[in-house]
């Protein structure tokens, strides 16, 4: 029975290189997309030449408490087990908080922090009873420096800092590893989106002068997810070109 990798957010710029990091160890990968971009996710895959013993798409509002616990429990009843979990999908609405509207705090909570809750407890549940299992959370550096603008994402994001040390602590006897990797600012569509002269002046303040590419960050994502990685618990793995130390 081959190992089973689960990726939320799997097309998005760091889902993408997560997806093929993952299948270059041999895990099959069941890649969520969000319920409404059905289209481009068809397009995803086909685009890789993934085949449907490799990856099986799979529409998850991360947002939806009882779609999670609905769509997961069938998951796992056709698939067996879920081996390793990467809650790695988020979003950004970039503003300062004195304009910030509840609707764009919300929406970033929910998708970036309470997704959390919805995705890993059904799992976590079954890790449990096959006494095996690794959680890997995508934060940001952003979640430890915080940054102007980010009010709403550096909050998720570092709560998915604290839910990563917390369910480590539950998960450890179980045999379960749970940990974050938090990427700096990585050549991703996301990171598109700031304005050019605004990621200038980010890129003068990382010490390596470049962005993380997302092979590097597939790259680790692989790397916790293997057995060299067995002792590490509670960690969180920063790769941000020395932009923030801690
Ligand atoms: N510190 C202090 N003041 C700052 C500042 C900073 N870092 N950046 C801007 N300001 C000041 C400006 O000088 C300006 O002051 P004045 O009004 O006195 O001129 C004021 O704040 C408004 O700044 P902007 O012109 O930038 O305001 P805006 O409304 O056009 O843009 C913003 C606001 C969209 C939040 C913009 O500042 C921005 O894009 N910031 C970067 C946000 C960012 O880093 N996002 C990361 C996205 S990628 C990601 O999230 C992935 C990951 O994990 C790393």
């Amino acid at each position: 029975m081959s190992r089973i990798a689960l990726v939320t957010g799997a097309k998005g710029g760091i889902g993408s290189t997560i997806t093929k990091s993952l299948l270059e160890q041999g895990y099959r990968v069941i890649a969520t997309y969000s319920p409404g971009s059905e289209e481009s996710a068809q397009e995803w895959f086909k685009a890789n030449g993934f085949t449907n013993e490799q990856v099986r798409l799979l529409a998850l509002d991360v947002t939806d408490t009882a779609f999670c616990q609905e769509s997961l429990s069938v998951l796992l009843k056709e698939e067996g087990k879920v081996d390793v979990l990467v809650n790695n999908a988020g979003i950004t609405r970039d503003t300062t908080f004195k304009r910030m509207t509840a609707e764009q705090w919300n929406e970033v909570i929910n998708t970036n922090l309470n997704s959390l809750y919805n995705v890993t407890h059904p799992i976590f549940n079954s890790m449990l009873e096959n006494k095996s299992g690794r959680i890997i959370n995508i934060t940001s550096v952003n979640g430890l420096k915080g940054q102007f603008g980010q009010t709403n994402y550096s909050a998720a994001k570092a709560g998915m800092i604290g839910f990563t040390k917390a369910l480590a602590f539950e998960g450890a006897r179980a045999g379960i590893t749970v940990n974050a990797i938090a990427p700096g600012y990585t050549l991703t569509p996301m990171v598109e989106k700031i304005k050019p002269e605004i990621l200038d002046s980010i890129k003068a303040e990382i010490p390596m002068r470049r962005l993380a590419t997302p092979e590097e960050i597939g790259g680790a994502v692989a790397y916790l997810a293997s057995d060299a990685a067995a002792y590490i618990t509670g960690e969180t793995l920063s790769l941000n070109g020395g932009l923030y130390m801690h």
